[in-house]
């Protein structure tokens, strides 16, 4: 922490208070995950969020955007973003326009010109550091960059300052609340880590599942969302190329719920199976399991 800005926000009065207000937008959370949103406000520091494809990674930052009335801004990673990409650039073309309608002017009257907040392109950290009213910083999908741009990322999330050579240094007014997620395709820098708070997101109990289905599935029935969540705990079991996610179980129940389907039965699951699974082995390996649950599916 840096005495820059105006400190921690303490924009939560309790654990409770976070996860409730994160139901009220729609994010059915534990109290380990709304305790480290707490504390990621309070502290002022990141949280690193990591975990499968679809646990909710991102959503939470979404979410936690949605409740508080702040503005999201995203950083979306990838490998070969920059400086350029995430902090700032110069508006090139519109420099050079200037150049040529001042073609009279000398160098250093114009060279103040053209480094002027005009010609000057906010990429997604800057705007976090510049703004004025409340925001949550998303840098998604950060073990997509490359070393050098982690340290980048280091560097302003330790200082919460970015300093512009031709303008100067900009201070935040404000420390966003940050959520950085990862994948795990491959380690993060002790560096960051340790700046970090960290939140693992696992696949969620049968329970929590089947009231992100109700949710999330305007409509749909206690004992399909019951049947749905069980069934896909069921498949997260077998030795898949690739469990599904909760996104899946959301599509799937969506189009149960569009077939008019009241019950799954095995005949169902198996022929809509390539909704939950991505691979033609993992949807013949499911199959062979459904058969054999058989009668168990519609308990
Ligand atoms: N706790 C939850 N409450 C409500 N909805 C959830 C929850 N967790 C996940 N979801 C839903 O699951 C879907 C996938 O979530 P999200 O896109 O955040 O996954 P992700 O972890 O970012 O995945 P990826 O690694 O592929 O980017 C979203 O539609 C989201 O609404
Ligand atoms: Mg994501």
């Amino acid at each position: 922490m840096t005495s820059n800005g105006s400190g921690p926000a303490g924009r939560f009065a309790s654990v409770a208070e976070v996860r409730q207000q994160l139901a009220s937008v729609g994010y059915l959370a534990d109290d380990g995950l709304a305790g480290v949103v707490y504390l990621a406000d309070r502290l002022g520091k990141p949280v690193l969020v990591e975990g499968p494809a679809g646990t909710g990674k991102t959503e939470l930052a979404k979410s936690v955007a949605a409740m508080s009335g702040a503005r999201l801004i995203r950083l979306q990673c990838y490998e070969g973003i920059d400086e350029s990409k995430a902090l700032y650039e110069w508006d090139y073309k519109k420099q050079l326009l200037r150049i040529q309608v001042e073609q009279g002017a000398g160098w250093s009257e114009l060279e103040e010109n053209i480094f002027s907040e005009p010609f000057l392109l906010t990429r997604p950290l800057l705007e976090a550091i510049r703004a004025e009213e409340p925001v949550v910083l998303l840098i998604d999908e950060v073990d997509r960059v490359e070393i050098e741009t982690e340290a980048l990322l280091l560097e302003v999330l330790s200082d919460y300052q970015v300093s512009i050579p031709e303008l100067g240094t900009i201070v935040a007014k404000q420390i966003p609340l940050v959520f950085l997620t990862s994948n795990n395709t491959r380690e993060l820098s002790e560096a960051l880590k340790r700046r970090c708070l960290f939140l693992h997101l696992d696949y969620p109990s049968v329970e929590r599942e089947r009231q992100i289905v109700l949710a999330k599935v305007p409509g749909i029935t206690e004992q399909l969302a019951d049947q749905v969540a069980r069934i896909v705990r069921s498949l997260r079991s077998l030795d898949l190329k690739k469990h599904p996610s909760i996104s899946e179980t959301l599509d799937w129940a969506r189009t149960l719920l569009l077939l008019g389907i009241e019950s799954v039965d095995v005949e169902t699951a198996r022929s809509t199976l390539h909704l939950l699974l991505k691979y033609r082995s993992d949807i013949e390996a499911a199959s062979a399991e459904l058969a054999k649950a058989g009668t168990e599916l519609s308990a």
